[in-house]
């Protein structure tokens, strides 16, 4: 029997499979497919104190091999998060994953504060691009990166994943900064900022012009992300971006991820995290491999 327990800073998965935040409804609708409590754990979309009626729409464009969203943190806020998203998430055995994404650092620390240790771990946003406050302005410099992480995680009653952007020159500086500030684990990649445009109309197709890019096409900019801050850090690291199958999922955590979330996937098969999950299994029973594990950073890099 192979063990596909994971460990993200002392929490424990009974495998690596998460779904990415604001991928899978918070649950309901992929719920009616299969059973929650076959994923490691489910990460939810972004919280932020208050209700938030995202940008206006259009704002999901398809793009070869990939999707743009520039969704704008569309949530209910905390209150409707703890009274009635949570409930019916912990029904399932299944670790939480709550997403906060504050405009400001009180922000983020208010919702660390609310959620005390009602979920498994907090994963700071500090990368999303469709936001005028906040968002990716606090994941492109490595001081207000640490500023962040550090003031969060004293707000934490849960380890605290810090969400890392690709729309920077360096990721390493901000995951070295993040770990030095005291983030329990990392994950990334989140979206690569992009644009499409009607070329009929010469409009945006999204209405706020830009949106993050996610799917297979941003997967070889993240594996090697994921290979590169796990060569500079000493943290778990939760790796995403374009996984579709089991292979993807290996490919990560080759590449140094301890677990790995699928995001725009579910929104092309609603079973998709149950299927990589299976489909990882296969990967190993193939190879003989007893313990996933033993895929964290085994690349055999030149
Ligand atoms: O626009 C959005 O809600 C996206 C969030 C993110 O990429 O973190």
């Amino acid at each position: 029997m192979t063990d596909l327990s994971v460990n993200i800073a002392g929490v424990k998965l009974k495998n690596p499979i998460i779904t990415a935040s604001g991928t899978f409804g918070n649950g309901r609708e992929i719920s009616e497919y299969y059973d929650l409590s076959q994923l490691g754990a489910v990460c939810v979309k972004a919280i932020t104190l208050k209700p938030r009626q995202g940008n206006p729409p259009p704002r999901i464009a398809e793009t070869p091999s990939g999707i743009l969203n520039s969704v704008g943190l569309q949530n209910g806020g905390i209150d409707y998060f703890l009274k009635y998203e949570l409930p019916n998430l912990k029904r399932y055995d299944t670790k939480v994953i709550a997403n906060i994404s504050g405009s400001t650092v009180e922000e983020n620390c208010e919702l660390a504060r609310r959620l005390g240790r009602d979920v498994d771990l907090i994963e700071l946003n500090i990368s999303c691009p469709n936001v005028k406050q906040g968002g990716v302005s606090f994941g492109t410099d490595p001081k207000i990166a640490a500023e962040i992480t550090a003031r969060v995680k004293e707000s934490c009653a849960v380890p605290l994943i810090v969400k890392l952007s690709p729309n920077v020159t360096d990721i390493t500086e901000i995951a070295k900064a993040a770990e030095n500030a005291g983030a329990d684990a990392l994950s990334l990649i989140n979206t690569l900022l992009g644009m499409k445009i009607d070329v009929n109309t010469r409009r945006p197709v999204l209405a706020n012009n830009t949106g993050g890019l996610s799917g297979p096409a941003v997967k070889p900019v993240a594996v090697r992300m994921v290979w590169q801050v796990f060569l500079c850090t000493r943290l778990p690291i939760i790796g995403m971006g374009g996984i579709m199958t089991g292979e993807d999922a290996a490919e990560f955590m080759i590449a140094g991820a301890s677990a790995v979330a699928v995001g725009t996937a579910n929104l092309v098969t609603p079973t998709a995290a149950l299927n990589v999950k299976n489909e990882l299994v296969g990967y190993l029973e193939k190879r003989g491999i007893k313990n996933v594990s033993e895929l964290i950073g085994s690349v055999l890099a030149y």
